[in-house]
């Protein structure tokens, strides 16, 4: 179950006016459903089976096998849109195949220590996940890592260790064919931040223990469900409209709150997912994560008492699952937190996220997403369901939702320093 709970948005957009906004804008959702001819290169993801189909599945869990079968350790070199959905499953629910290690992700000589010494004492093997291979981050980390294992295991072993997940015809394939590397191509005609659902992520994930099927399956239930229901029914719709009309009422700030920090490396991916889609022209509203409990005492502040110029997206776990129940005992110490005594900590947690809610409500538009589980399935329908309302809510916006013009500037001024 995924839905969107919007009760405490009535107070700051009414139901009447969300309605004729949805009407109005009609023809957008229809638009999105069907995908457009002038975004065919980055569409490949609304129809999960293009790169989740069973032919997929097979031929990546019959890879992650060969892979486990060699090594304990699997480091994903990647950064952004190629490492965010599968750091986003594993980190979250543990799953319980080979150790994953993360590099490519920054430039830290202190960082990229830590990483070498985490390999130490384990098999390893390596993907390196680059739709560009012009990336500094992960083209860095895999020479570095290439050179470790060829110290490690000599050239011809190394070789077999090796893993590169990039574009058909670019030069890492052909760094792969010419040194004998496994090469697994990148779905050609999606985006980087839009690739939860293909070979990018299923790959690492299966390595890791996870049921990619159950994640193909989850998006795939949300796939039918989104681009088939119209209007405010269809909850990815009406939380693209809700945005659309607080960004057109002067809010800029999205908050995305979660009091189960098992969010915390979905949080990333959704912000680079946003920040990326809808950052350009002089528009978008920025996105940024809320660890509740924890940042009740920083961000709270703002959120309760600061400008008026955010809202927040709680996503809600509704469910206790397996682990998710710790009951507090009664002690005789006077502590002054009597009040606690054989309460349970998932109903101390529902009681924080209840009353957060209800003092935020008061002053700025709080929208729900509730979800009833946190499993591979559930974050096929995450995936799915914030993908296709942020291609909906940057085609409201009037962006391209797929392009990222913005970090070209940087990226001139880096590699010039850097005598590329
Ligand atoms: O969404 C995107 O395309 C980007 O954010 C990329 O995912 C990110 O920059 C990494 O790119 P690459 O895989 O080419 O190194």
């Amino acid at each position: 179950m995924l839905d969107l709970n919007t009760t405490y948005t009535e107070k700051f957009v009414a139901s009447g006016e969300l309605a004729a906004y949805a009407e109005a804008h009609a023809h957008v959702l229809a638009r999105c459903q069907a995908g457009e001819e002038r975004y065919a290169d980055s569409q490949g993801w609304l129809e999960v089976d293009e790169w989740a189909g069973p032919a997929v599945l097979d031929r990546t869990e019959r890879l992650a096998a060969e892979l486990r079968a060699i090594a304990d350790t699997f480091v994903i070199i990647g950064v952004g849109g190629s490492n965010n959905s599968a750091r986003a499953v594993i980190k979250a629910l543990r799953p319980n195949g080979a150790r994953i290690v993360y590099a490519g992700n920054t430039l830290s000589a202190h960082e990229l220590n830590g990483v070498l010494a985490e390999l130490e004492g384990h098999d390893v093997v390596i993907d390196c996940i680059a739709k560009n291979f012009e990336t500094l981050e992960p083209g860095s980390s895999f020479r570095l890592l290439r050179q470790y294992l060829v110290g490690r295991y000599g050239k011809e072993e190394a070789a077999r260790r090796i893993v590169c997940t990039g574009t058909i015809g670019s030069s890492l394939e052909e760094l792969c064919r010419a040194e004998g590397y496994t090469f697994v191509p990148f779905a050609t005609n999606v985006g980087g931040r839009y690739t939860a659902l293909t070979e990018v992520h299923l790959l690492p994930l299966a390595v890791a223990g996870a049921d990619i099927r159950a994640l193909a399956a989850g998006a795939k239930r949300m796939q039918e469900q989104l681009r088939k229901t119209d209007g405010l029914e269809n909850s990815a719709w009406r939380y693209a409209c809700l945005r659309n009309i607080l960004w057109d009422r002067g809010y800029r700030v999205e908050l995305l709150g979660f009091f189960e920090p098992r969010f915390r490396w979905f949080s990333k991916w959704w912000e680079q997912l946003y920040a990326e889609s809808e950052g350009k022209d002089g528009k978008g509203i920025f996105p940024a994560a809320l660890e509740c409990s924890e940042e009740m005492h920083s961000l709270g502040q703002y959120a309760q008492d600061g400008t008026h110029q955010l809202f927040e997206t709680f996503i809600d776990l509704m469910e206790p699952g397996a682990g998710d129940s710790l009951v507090l005992g009664g002690t005789d110490v006077a502590d002054a937190f009597g009040y606690l005594d054989g309460k349970d900590f998932w109903d101390i947690n529902k009681a924080s996220f209840n009353a957060t809610r209800a003092a935020h409500a008061e002053v700025l538009p709080v929208l729900t997403l509730e979800i009833d589980r946190i499993d591979e399935e559930r974050f096929g329908m995450l995936f799915y369901w914030f993908a296709f309302a942020c291609y909906a809510s940057g085609s409201l916006l009037g962006v391209n939702p797929f392009d990222q013009p913005g970090v070209e500037t940087y990226k001139r001024l880096m590699f010039e320093a850097l005598g590329k």
